[in-house]
């Protein structure tokens, strides 16, 4: 399994991306994930890294494309992965198929998380995540047990200063002038497939396991 997750902010990438890489036993590889705990952690990618994100901006190509060139090169990748938010410019995805023609490996599909504006800024703007274990709930549509606390590991609920309203305009405007180029990349790669990414979580997880090919 080697999957790449590609989609708006607040598609739904990272909720299904956690279950299923648990299902297939893949590292999930998310690099918004990867930064935010480096700039938790005050490292000088973490903290260069937060400015570009607090305004909802890419990070430079040559920084994520250092990280990850490292992280697929790690073990634990080398039997699959998912990864999600990855790549977001042609040239990360040009870099991701020089990686991958490096190691002799090859994309199994790229799933596109198709949901539309109005619905993205609704799950954007009532996100809360989970500071110890990153889990995802929705102040209205997912809402956790107790208000403010983790249900899976007890953590402190948080909203990302990314969340926003006006940060989350920056950000569906950065994906479309910088990310949306990528579904024709895929496309003509003959990789790219659509699943519906609005409706019951449960339904679009089996749509994505039917695109990516594992039949269970
Ligand atoms: P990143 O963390 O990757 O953010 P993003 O792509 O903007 O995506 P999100 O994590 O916001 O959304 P998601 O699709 O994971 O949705 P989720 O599952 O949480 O990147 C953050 C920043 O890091 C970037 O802005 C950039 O600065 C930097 N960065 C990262 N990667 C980079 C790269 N490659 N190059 C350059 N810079 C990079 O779900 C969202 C909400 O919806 C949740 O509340 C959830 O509960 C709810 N939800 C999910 N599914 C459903 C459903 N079916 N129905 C109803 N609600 C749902
Ligand atoms: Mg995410
Ligand atoms: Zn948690």
């Amino acid at each position: 399994m080697r999957i790449v997750f590609l989609g708006p902010p607040g598609a739904g990438k990272g909720t299904q991306a956690r279950e299923l890489a648990r299902a297939w036993g893949v590292p999930h590889l998310a690099t918004g994930d990867m930064l935010r705990s480096a700039a938790a952690a005050g490292t000088p990618l973490g903290l260069e890294a937060k400015r570009y994100m607090d305004e909802g901006a890419l990070v430079p190509d040559e920084v994520i494309i250092g990280l990850m060139r490292e992280r697929l090169g790690a073990p634990d990748a080398a039997k699959g992965f998912i990864v999600d938010g990855f790549p977001r410019t042609i040239a990360q995805a040009e870099a991701l198929d020089k990686v991958l023609v490096e190691t002799g490996q090859a994309l199994g599909a790229v799933v596109f998380f198709d949901v539309s504006e109005a619905e993205l800024l609704r799950r954007l703007t009532g996100r809360r995540v989970c500071r110890r274990c990153q889990a995802t709930y929705h102040l209205v549509s997912a809402p956790p047990a107790k208000a403010g606390v983790c249900d899976k590991c007890g953590g402190e609920l948080y909203q990302r200063v990314d969340d926003g309203e006006e940060t989350v305009r920056n950000r569906l405007g950065v994906y479309g002038r910088q990310t949306a180029p990528l579904l024709d990349y895929y496309r003509e790669q003959g990789l790219l497939r659509t699943v519906r990414g609005e409706g019951p979580i449960d339904g679009i997880r089996r749509a994505i396991r039917e695109a990516a090919g594992d039949a269970r």
